[in-house]
């Protein structure tokens, strides 16, 4: 089974994983399932009384990423989307919006990418990533084999900050609950940090991205993968190659096949 889901990789074409990108998913897939509280697995063709059989414990649900609730992924971002949208918390931020901008996309993704505000098409569209930075990302996205609906795309705020200025410490403050709780039902296992504001607010520190790039952080399990933001390639194209030097390692380490460049 693929990680992103078989019909996908069906749809494109491509090469099959490796016997040891299978196996490096698949820890990385139980590593998430144990994230969210599942300690057991029920075992497949075998008989109950087997005392090799480790039974699920009262309170463990089944293999899926729904909440102890039952409530689905789907369900739980909309109840936050819809908070989201109350919220009064950035004072010139809900004078200058036309509406939040939550996320899109899988809500069981294993892969979220994250930038740092709507800008002026967003926030008129309510979608992340849809202007001329979003159509480059979204070609990223399908260089590496995947599509918008593979993965989960957010924004480190919610609200798009008048002129497209950096959000404050203040808004991104604002804004973290929502985040973590977005993140917490998403539970993806990496997350692809686009430019410094999305990386110095999600791993809480003021390391030039050119210094955060390169390497996997840990952050409560899940891999942070830091690389510019594609509004930044759009003033230095020269620099697409490192942000698909960034990518082809995320892939790796995703197990996932590297598509040959186009
Ligand atoms: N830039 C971002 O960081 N996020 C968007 O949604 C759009 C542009």
């Amino acid at each position: 089974m693929s990680y992103l889901g078989e019909p996908a990789r069906e749809r494109r074409g491509m090469d099959e994983p490796t016997l040891e990108q299978l196996q490096r998913g698949w820890r990385q897939k139980l590593q998430s399932l144990k994230r969210s509280g599942i300690r057991s697995l029920p075992a497949i063709n075998s008989q109950p009384s087997d005392p090799e059989i480790v039974e699920p414990e009262a309170g463990d649900t089944a293999i899926t990423r729904e909440g102890a609730s039952g409530v689905s992924q789907q369900e739980q971002l909309r109840v936050i989307s819809e908070e989201v949208a109350a919220c009064q918390s950035c004072p010139e931020l809900v004078s200058n919006r036309s509406q939040t901008v939550f996320g899109v996309g899988n809500p069981n993704a294993r892969l979220c990418f994250m930038g740092e505000a709507p800008g002026a098409d967003e926030d008129v569209q309510g979608i992340p990533f849809v202007g001329r930075a979003g159509k480059l990302l979204t070609q990223i996205i399908e260089a590496c084999g995947m599509s918008r609906d593979d993965i989960y795309i957010l924004n480190t705020l919610k609200c798009r900050p008048p002129g497209n200025r950096n959000p404050t410490p203040e808004e991104a403050n604002n804004c973290a609950g929502f985040l973590a709780r977005q993140l917490d039902v998403i539970n993806p296992d990496f997350i692809c940090c686009l430019g410094a504001v999305a990386a110095q607010n999600l791993l809480d520190t003021s390391e030039a991205i050119g210094r955060l790039r390169g390497r996997f952080h840990d952050l409560d399990g899940r891999q942070v993968l830091c690389t510019y933001h594609p509004a930044y390639l759009l003033r230095n194209p020269s620099a697409k190659g490192d942000v698909w030097k960034d990518l082809q390692f995320l892939l790796k380490e995703m197990g996932l096949p590297i598509p040959p460049k186009k």
